[in-house]
């Protein structure tokens, strides 16, 4: 595995304005930072459904343990120090709440199911990488009560009250695999985009993990946020979103642009797995489609985001892009404003790939 660059030691202040591109910064469409500062809030307003956070109905399956040392960055805290892992979201209770009502999106996208791939009644042994809240592995474990669960993350930030078929283990994914060979039945991973240094490296254990027959089921969201009808206009906060996570994903060595280079296929096929399934999602931001449906999906969706901005900023945007706490809260203002316009039809893609290991593997 190739080593990523460093990244500076985590702090509990503000860095230090740049007020420009940080160093290194390549793509000329990024605007800096100070120019949220120059630009007035002139977008519409949406007010129409602002009481839509009645309808809010994610569960906070969060836990903070005050024996963890976890680090702190302007504020945010995020797992400790270990081994290779570098991960940019918060394991706070407001983001482990973002993350959750993405779970419900998820779940509405797929049609209220919560895995795809052709699993059977009799699955016994199952893995999730990266479980995060632990919420898809509890909905999983429930459904499937005679099979035994696993969820593994960087960072502990489960809940203790978890259904008898399910644990829960700290490790990092991106290090040598030290589950038996040839022994889960399904891995399911989601939403690792830009925590994993080396994919290829990563598909190779899952393959390795896999039982013959198993199968591996990925999904992934892109970071550019889009529009179909030219309504996320270039320059606007929707727009700066992917442009400045896809410049921040080549300075931290961990992609943000997985789905975007189409990399789950291609390292799929790499590691030997027989593509079986790949589907490819728009997830719209704001109530603004027609389908009551999407609109749902849309309504969820904006709030997940909304509700903690700074969350999914913080990390990347200061420790590696070198902005401000406050540089990123004058853009999160903009960038609520425009989620709210219902002249702006964001969406950003997602896609899931099933993979199946062959029968006969080595
Ligand atoms: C965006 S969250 C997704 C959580 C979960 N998969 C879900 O769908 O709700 C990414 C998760 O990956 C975890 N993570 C990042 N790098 C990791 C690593 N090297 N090893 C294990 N977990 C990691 C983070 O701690 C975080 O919980």
């Amino acid at each position: 595995m190739s080593d990523p660059p460093s990244v500076p030691a985590a702090e509990t202040t503000a860095s230090t304005s740049t007020n420009a591109p940080a160093p290194g910064v390549t793509n000329p469409n990024i605007l800096p930072a100070s120019h949220w500062a120059t630009i007035p809030h002139t977008e519409d307003t949406d007010d129409e459904d602002s009481s839509y956070e009645d309808d809010n109905a994610s569960s906070t399956a969060s836990l903070t343990s005050s024996i963890l040392e976890y680090r702190t960055v302007n504020g945010r805290t995020y797992h400790s120090e270990r081994g290779n892992a570098q991960s940019w979201n918060p394991n706070d209770a407001l983001h482990d709440e973002s993350m959750d009502i993405l779970h419900h999106v998820s779940t509405l996208m797929q049609r209220g199911k919560i895995y795809l791939a052709p699993i059977k009644d009799d699955v016994q042994k199952v893995l999730d990488v990266g479980c995060g809240t632990g919420i898809w592995a509890i909905d999983f474990a429930d459904l499937f009560p005679s099979a035994e669960v696993v969820g593994v993350d960087i960072s502990p930030q489960q809940p203790q009250w978890i259904p008898p078929n399910l644990k829960f283990e700290v490790d990092d994914v991106t290090q040598p695999w030290t589950y038996e060979r040839n022994s889960f039945d399904y891995i399911h991973l989601r939403w690792l985009t830009g925590s994993i240094p080396d994919w290829d490296a990563l598909y190779r254990e899952i393959f390795a993990t896999l039982k013959p027959g198993g199968y591996f089921e990925h999904k992934e969201s892109a970071c550019m946020l889009v529009s179909d009808d030219g309504t996320v206009r270039e320059g606007s906060a929707i727009d700066q979103w992917g442009k400045v996570f896809t410049e921040a994903g080549k300075k931290f060595g961990r992609s943000f642009s997985v789905v975007e280079d189409g990399l789950q296929v291609e390292a799929m096929k790499k590691a030997g797995f027989e593509i079986i399934q790949e589907e490819n999602l728009k997830t719209p931001l704001g109530p603004w489609p027609a389908d009551e449906n999407e609109k749902q999906i849309g309504l969820y969706n904006r709030l997940a985001i909304e509700q903690d901005v700074e969350g999914f900023l913080m990390y990347m945007w200061t420790m590696v892009m070198g902005w401000t706490k406050e540089e990123i809260q004058v853009y999160a203002a903009h960038l609520r404003r425009e989620l709210r316009s219902p002249n702006i039809h964001a969406y950003y893609p997602q896609r899931v790939v099933i993979g199946r290991k062959p029968e006969r593997s080595p």
